[in-house]
């Protein structure tokens, strides 16, 4: 129906993780707690730039870069660069890989969307329950008429993977060409993974249902502290089902990759789109038509960011600096598990909180009710999102006894 009056339009929520943000910062408690955004925070729970991306800023800066810019598609270098860190040197040179610079990984998703929407015409897109919100918001706005449906995912009776129900609904109900999202490592909000096992009973029947895959990358190297061991999915569905020997080719495979987090790059917005066609498809027509769709929402990528990741990934020196940055920041969060389980163990709090220690990643899934979230944040300045999602970066030795407590008092 048309449009009347712009005042008729309902007042939407802001979406959660931001409303958080703004409503911690407007709290002036002392003690309060943020556990809500997916962002890294160092030991003083204070915003981390890392050593590697600050060095590569001093070298940016003695280039005295200009401002020219980029290519529609983006920086060729820089494309090179986060391809491979993503499925290695061996395969990111191949011809059946194509890749577009992107407004970080929310941008690779909505280009995803758009794309698949617009030149495949899929009846569903599968996402996983639960998922990242955005998941549900980009596919609404840039995939209308695409129905979004849910795989389960999270089983709470054992707060781990329900993965038979999973491939189950995969197996039942997807159809050829729809959409299947899958979380390449460290889930977002679970933090929980598949099995290398599973991972190969999922490409098994995603292969042979000729479903299109997309892969959603925004942790690397924060499930492991290593971001060879974590792309093992990505690169095992390559390897697998792309090869020219093989009978179970996806319609295709996209994998959003957002460089956020792993160079905590947030508010610079980079990640790049990798669209991967199966060998008999030549990948030319839909780049040209990614190019499109770049150049009517943004025209072009933006630099810095770029500028930023390529410089680190080019110097062998600052390259092993930043993946030791990588690695101290996976490490402090599993640190902080094993702090939050002992604290509540010791504490007496019911139930059993070994999940915490076992999950992996930015975040825990608590198993804490919205209602006793609701608490932590009224009673206790302590927030986080109403799902029971703790964005664990937000711990440390200091405030860990005081949200063990509150968690405690809560329950
Ligand atoms: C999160 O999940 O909290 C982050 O990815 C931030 C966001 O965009 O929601």
């Amino acid at each position: 129906m048309a449009l009347k009056n712009l005042g008729d339009l309902p007042v939407l929520p802001l979406p959660e993780s931001f409303a958080l943000t703004a409503a911690y910062n407007e709290d002036s408690f002392p003690n309060k707690v943020n556990l809500g955004q997916g962002v890294y925070r160092d030991n003083n729970c204070q915003p981390w730039v890392l050593p590697s991306v600050r060095k590569a800023e001093e070298t940016l800066h003695n280039q005295q870069v200009n401002h020219e810019y980029l290519p529609i598609a983006g920086d060729s270098k820089f494309l090179t660069k986060a391809r491979d860190l993503l499925f290695s040197p061996e395969i990111g040179s191949s011809e059946n890989i194509t890749s577009l610079q992107t407004i970080a990984g929310t941008g690779a998703n909505h280009l995803a969307a758009i794309f698949c929407a617009r030149n495949l015409h899929p009846k569903n897109v599968f996402i996983s329950d639960p998922t990242w919100d955005n998941h549900h918001l980009i596919w609404e706005v840039a995939a209308p008429n695409v129905t979004r449906k849910l795989y389960p995912y999270y089983e709470p009776s054992t707060r781990g993977l329900n993965f038979e129900g999973m491939l189950a609904e995969l197996e039942n109900s997807a159809e050829e060409n729809d959409v299947v999202i899958l979380h390449a490592c460290a889930h977002n909000p679970t933090g929980i993974d598949p099995t290398k096992e599973q991972w190969k009973k999922i490409a098994e029947v995603v292969g042979r249902k000729k479903l299109f895959v997309v892969f959603d990358c925004a942790y690397q190297g924060f499930a492991s502290g290593d971001t060879d061991a974590d792309a093992w999915a990505i690169r095992y569905f390559y390897s697998t089902l792309f090869a020219e020997s093989s009978s179970l080719t996806p319609a295709g495979m996209f994998v959003c990759q957002s460089l956020s987090k792993n160079f905590g790059l947030y508010g610079e917005r980079i990640g790049a789109l990798h669209l991967v066609t199966p060998s008999s498809n030549s990948p030319e027509g839909a780049k040209a038509h990614l190019v499109q769709f770049v150049r009517a929402e943004i025209s072009c990528p933006s630099l810095f960011g770029a500028r930023i990741v390529q410089t680190v990934l080019d110097d062998a020196e600052l390259r092993s600096k930043w993946q030791e940055d990588v690695r101290i920041m996976a490490l402090r969060i599993k640190g902080v598990r094993t702090l939050l389980k002992l604290e509540l163990e010791k504490l007496g709090t019911p139930g059993d909180w070994s999940h915490i220690e076992q999950q992996i990643g930015m975040f825990s899934f608590t198993g804490l009710s919205s209602a006793q979230v609701q608490e932590l944040k009224e009673k206790h300045h302590i927030y986080m999102l109403s799902n029971g999602r703790m964005s664990l970066s937000g711990l440390n030795e200091s405030n860990v006894a005081y949200v063990a407590q509150a968690i405690r008092d809560v329950l």
